[in-house]
Parts: C-alpha cells; sequence; structure tokens
C-alpha cells in the first residue's frame, strides 16, 4: 500500500487537494492521510470547501492559526515532523506556494521523505512576495515537481533542477474548474440571494499582502472600486486579512457602502460569481484562471504574475495599482474587450497524471 500524506492548510490548497483527492482515493493501492495545518480557519476559509467539495475530514487538525511567517511556519514545521515520524508515509504530497506548503516539504525532506509539489516552477521573480520564497525553497526541497504550464517547466530548467524530477500534468485547478464548474450551476443560490444580474457586475477579490498591507496600495485600489462601483455594481468576498486593513486604515464604511461586500463564499458560489461576471479585478492567483477558465476578461491588480501565459495571450491585463489609472483601464475594456478563444490552460486530468507519477515512481 502506497501511503501519501497531502499537507493542506489555505483556501486554495482546499480546492486544489479536492481535485487530487477525489482520484487519489479512488485509485486502488493508494491510502491519503490529510493534515490540515489550521493556517485558515474560520468555517468560511475553510469547513466550507470541506463540505461543499467532499473532501474527507482531516486526519489531523493541527490547529496551528495566524501569526508572524516565522512563528506560523515553525509551529507547523514542528507539527508535521510529528505527523510524519508517526505515519512514515511514501511520499508527502504539497500544493501550491502557502507558509504551510513550505512547512510540509521541509518537515518532510529532513526525515528523507520524498516531497511532491503540485503546482511546481511559478515564478513572480519578486521576492518580496512571502509566496515565492515559498515556492523555490519548495521546489528545490522537492523530488517531485508537477508543473502546471510550460512556463513553470522553464523557469525549473533554469534554476537547475533535475529534468528528471519535472512532470508538466497540467493545472489541477481547471481540473477543479470543469469537476465542480457543473455542480455550481445546479447548486448555487448566490445570484439570487444578491440580487445580481448576468453580466451586470464586476467580481472583485483583494487579499495579497504586497496590497493589504501598503496604506497607499490599498487605498489606491479600494478608491478605483468604489469610483467603478458608481456604474456598475461592484461585488467583493471580503478576505479575513483585507477587513482588518480596511477597518484599521478608516476605510471599511466608505466602501462598504459603495461596494457590494460579502463574507468569504464557498467554491460553488464563487464559480457562479465568476462565470457570470462582466469583469473580474483580482489580486488572487486561483480568480486569474478560472477568470480565464470561464473567459471571463480579467485586470489583475499587481505589478506581476505567476501565469504570464494569460497575459501574453492578452486575456489577462496586469495593472500596477499605484501607477495605473484603475478606473480608466477597466471602462476601456467593459467598452471594448475583444472574445478570444484559446488553449494555454485547458490541460485537463492533471490529478489522473499527479497519482500515476507517484505510483511509477515508487514501483
Ligand atoms: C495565505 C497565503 C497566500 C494565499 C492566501 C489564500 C501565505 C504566506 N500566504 O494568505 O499565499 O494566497 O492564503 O487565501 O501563506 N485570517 C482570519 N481567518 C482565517 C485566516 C486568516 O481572520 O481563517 C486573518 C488573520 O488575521 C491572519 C490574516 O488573515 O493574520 C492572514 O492570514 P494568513 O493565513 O497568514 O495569510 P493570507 O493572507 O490568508
Ligand atoms: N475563492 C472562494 N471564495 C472566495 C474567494 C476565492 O472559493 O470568497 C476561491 C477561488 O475561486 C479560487 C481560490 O479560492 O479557487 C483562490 O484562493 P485565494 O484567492 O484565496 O488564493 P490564491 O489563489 O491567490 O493563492
Amino acid at each position: 500500500m502506497l501511503k501519501i500524506v497531502s499537507v493542506v492548510g489555505a483556501r486554495p490548497q482546499f480546492i486544489k487537494a479536492a481535485a487530487v483527492s477525489r482520484v487519489l482515493r479512488s485509485t486502488e493501492g493508494v491510502k491519503e492521510i490529510l493534515v490540515h495545518t489550521g493556517q485558515h480557519y474560520d468555517a468560511n476559509m475553510s469547513d466550507v470547501f470541506f463540505e461543499e467539495l467532499e473532501i474527507p475530514r482531516p486526519d489531523y487538525n493541527l490547529g496551528i492559526g495566524s501569526g508572524t511567517h516565522g512563528a506560523q511556519t515553525g509551529k507547523m514545521l514542528e507539527a508535521i515532523e510529528k505527523v510524519l515520524l508517526e505515519e512514515k508515509p511514501d511520499w508527502v504530497l504539497v500544493y501550491g506556494d502557502t507558509n504551510s506548503t513550505l512547512a510540509g516539504a521541509l518537515a518532510a525532506v529532513k526525515l528523507h521523505i520524498p516531497v511532491a509539489h503540485v503546482e511546481a516552477g511559478l515564478r513572480s521573480f519578486n521576492r518580496h512576495m512571502p509566496e515565492e520564497i515559498n515556492r523555490v525553497l519548495t521546489d528545490h526541497a522537492s523530488d517531485l515537481l508537477f508543473a502546471p504550464t510550460k512556463t513553470a517547466v522553464m523557469n525549473l530548467r533554469h534554476e537547475g533542477i533535475p529534468e528528471e524530477r519535472i512532470k508538466l500534468v497540467g493545472d489541477v485547478m481547471y481540473d477543479a474548474a470543469l469537476f465542480y464548474g457543473k455542480m455550481a450551476e445546479g447548486q448555487s443560490q448566490i445570484l439570487n440571494k444578491l440580487g445580481l444580474k448576468p453580466k451586470e457586475y464586476i467580481l472583485a477579490t483583494v487579499h495579497r499582502a504586497e496590497n493589504t498591507d501598503d496604506p497607499v496600495r490599498l487605498k489606491v485600489i479600494f478608491d478605483a472600486l468604489c469610483e467603478i462601483a458608481g456604474e456598475i455594481k461592484v461585488v467583493l468576498p471580503l478576505h479575513p486579512r483585507t477587513r482588518e486593513a480596511l477597518i484599521k486604515s478608516g476605510m471599511y464604511d466608505k466602501v462598504a457602502s459603495a461596494i457590494c461586500l460579502t463574507e468569504p463564499v464557498g467554491y460553488l458560489d464563487m464559480v457562479m460569481l465568476e462565470k457570470n461576471a462582466r469583469l473580474i479585478a483580482t489580486d488572487s492567483g486561483g480568480v486569474q484562471k478560472e477568470a480565464f477558465f470561464y473567459r471571463v476578461p480579467c485586470v489583475t491588480l499587481r505589478e506581476e504574475t505567476e501565469w504570464v501565459e494569460l497575459v501574453e495571450l492578452g486575456w489577462n491585463i496586469l495593472l500596477n495599482p499605484v501607477f495605473c489609472d484603475i478606473v480608466t483601464v477597466i471602462e476601456n475594456i467593459l467598452e471594448q474587450f475583444n472574445k478570444m478563444d484559446l488553449n494555454a490552460y485547458k490541460q485537463s486530468s492533471a490529478a489522473k497524471k499527479i497519482i500515476a507519477y507517484l505510483i511509477d515512481d515508487v514501483i
């Protein structure tokens, strides 16, 4: 029996792990032990995904919670190590680029347990982002690197990662979008609940540290979204980090009166909000891609992105909040966005390929 410990902890990891776990658990001869670090813990940042996406209950919930990078990652490292010593798995599977990813990879590699990284090779080349450090270190600690795109493969080659460790498998978030996208259509009531008509609103999300922790950027972004809300409804499921930043900066009341703020929503509601939006404005990695999956024009409220193909194809527009006129760009796009039909991320069955490689590598 091949034993795999999967480490998750933050919202996007639940979605990625849901796609992989579904296939993993239906594969004979493979046993998954699920570890939740507790990095995200509010019901609408964690439980809702386990329930809706039918992710099995974690075998271990480490309950680490929030903290500074060092404290949070350090506590996770210690707690994950204990689990690994107890479980002695054949593989540790980590996802994406959060502190939970790095802690999982580091705990495993120090115990000489093979590590597989899903969403390997993404780079923003901005070392100020905590995610960039997590990605680079996790990739270099990993034995199998599951790259979602050709660009990711090239990035890993340039960093000298041995070719045999790199596997181009496609994007697990596309697997999730295909599988749960259909479910969302049947189950989500969010449009009715918020009184939204298809293509008559903009969907926005903001949560990156670089935007929330910089008062100038936070103000520029939310001033722009409030101004746009005068022309077309703006719906924004609010990440707890951003809620705190808006309250701290004294902007919350103004924003709440201009924009339709909601609590973070479950994945099925999010899919419906994305599919039916006229435009998406976001600093999220996952949401940028989902905009493309559902062919919704997207502006990314950042200076750079790891998902460069979408920008190169003209599908996603990077908007440095400080130097660009967000309102004018969005108005222009709303007027004349040229729909294209492109296939950059449309490689499905990433989850199946990942599991085949894990089995192959051990046999
Ligand atoms: C983390 C990831 C980021 C990812 C994001 C997905 C790191 C360094 N960052 O950022 O890459 O894009 O998750 O959403 O790992 N909080 C709550 N309730 C929760 C979780 C967080 O109130 O359930 C608040 C706390 O005040 C906390 C803050 O949000 O301090 C930030 O949470 P944290 O997990 O440290 O980082 P994220 O910004 O969520
Ligand atoms: N998401 C969600 N509810 C929300 C906001 C986002 O289900 O209120 C989903 C979104 O559809 C995507 C993932 O969470 O699949 C992206 O996570 P997030 O933006 O938190 O992190 P990132 O992808 O930037 O790391």
